[in-house]
């Protein structure tokens, strides 16, 4: 058994990580996963070497950068694919929404200086209308949009449904127990309160956080809020 989180990949990732930071650097940004989810991202997506894979939630493209670059590195040849999804334009030229955030460049521009403009389809689309009547396409899927419960409690049977057997969903910001996650004291209620409610219902599914990671997360913690969902 590989060791997740480090091992005979530690090389790549500290190439693959240097390459992303000449384009995106390695700090918190407005609204993007923090650095260390990121390299967990990297990391999930490398052990895991998903053919296709799906994320709800562009933005400034923090997230989606290192899930593609994981994926290039994993299979090489045929390109594999990640669709992401948003109900913005994050490629926007007109509005380039990205200097908001201080990112540098667009989500797109930042895949083709890295060399995965051929991985990544972007889809502007609510993450509902997208998911609906898909079924057992993805390996992996990562839920990073609305973090609204009653939009959350709706995408995330979509999306289990949208894996094929044995593929993976991965949610952003989940607190367990609506407990502050880091000294800051905050909660970001809905991707709990969603999966409580599905569990209510009789929904066989359980959150696993992945609680600690070996590299410093945020506000000087290494922890973090990503958990994988599974089926009973
Ligand atoms: C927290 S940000 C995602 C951060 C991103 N994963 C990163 O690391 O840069 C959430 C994004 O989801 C999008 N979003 C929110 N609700 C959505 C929905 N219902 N459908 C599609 N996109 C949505 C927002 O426009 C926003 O860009």
């Amino acid at each position: 058994m590989p060791e997740l989180f480090g091992g005979d990949i530690a090389g790549q990732w500290e190439a693959d990580s240097k390459a992303i930071s000449e384009v995106f650097e390695y700090a918190d940004k407005g609204g993007a996963v923090c650095p260390g989810d990121r390299r967990a991202l990297w990391y999930l997506i490398r052990r895991l070497e998903p053919r296709l894979a799906l994320e709800i939630g562009t933005h400034i493209g923090g997230s989606t950068l290192h899930i593609a670059m994981a994926m290039k590195t994993s299979r090489p040849a045929p390109p594999p694919r990640l669709v992401t999804v948003d109900f913005i334009d994050v490629n926007d030229a007109a509005t380039r929404q990205w200097e908001r955030y201080d990112s540098p460049a667009s989500p797109k521009d930042m895949l083709a200086r890295l060399g995965c403009a051929d991985v990544v389809d972007f889809v502007v689309a609510r993450s509902l209308d997208y998911l609906a009547g898909r079924d057992g396409e993805f390996d992996f899927v990562f839920l990073d949009g609305s973090h609204q419960a009653h939009i959350v409690y709706q995408e995330i049977p979509m999306a289990l449904k949208a894996l094929r057997p044995g593929g993976f969903l991965l949610m952003h910001d989940y607190f367990p127990n609506l407990k502050p996650v880091w000294d800051d004291g905050k909660v970001i209620s809905g991707p709990y309160r969603a999966i409580e409610r599905l569990q209510r219902e009789g929904n066989g599914i359980a959150a696993l956080p992945l609680g600690i990671l070996p590299w410093p997360t945020k506000l000087g913690s290494n922890t973090t809020s990503l958990a994988l969902l599974t089926r009973l």
